[in-house]
């Protein structure tokens, strides 16, 4: 069995199945597909594993977070909305005790005052957002760095 630690749990939350209906100027025009295949590309370059998880279903998210220790070593997060209140997924991001980014497409700083807070405060080792899809490659070189993987 190997002993990298090298995988990373790409999680989507809600309303990121429909990510190519939403507001280009926010989050890109791109489908969550599209996203996902230039993630898997930049975490093979930067010597990680990627895997892919979406639900529009929050206890399904939480659910996943349980199983997420047996998956995978590390994780990148962007839940949506859910970031802005769900104490369910933070408490079970904390319970899962992995490496964890948060990244946001859009700007949340910089949008209405409920998008500035994030329930993934103090879990994570950065916040990433308002960068678009490159926010989630800065996210992946955190997590390499973390992990200690060399690309
Ligand atoms: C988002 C920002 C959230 O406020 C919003 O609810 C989303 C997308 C982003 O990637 O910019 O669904 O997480």
């Amino acid at each position: 069995m190997s002993t990298t630690r090298n995988r990373v749990a790409v999680l989507h939350g809600v309303n990121f199945d429909i990510l190519e209906r939403r507001d280009p100027d926010l989050y890109g025009g791109r489908s969550l597909s599209q996203l996902e295949h230039q993630i898997a590309g930049w975490a093979r370059e930067a010597g990680l594993e990627p895997l892919f998880f979406q639900t529009n279903h929050e206890g399904e998210f939480v659910e996943y977070l349980h199983r997420l220790p047996d998956l995978a070593d590390a994780s990148l997060i962007n839940a949506g909305a859910w970031t802005h209140y769900s104490r369910a997924i933070a408490d079970a991001l904390d319970v899962a005790a992995l490496p964890a980014v948060e990244v946001h497409l859009s700007d949340v700083d910089a949008r209405e005052d409920w998008r500035k807070v994030s329930v993934f405060d103090g879990l994570v080792i950065e916040k990433i957002s308002g960068k678009g899809a490159d926010g989630y490659r800065e996210a992946l070189d955190v997590l390499a760095r973390e992990l200690g993987v060399a690309a």
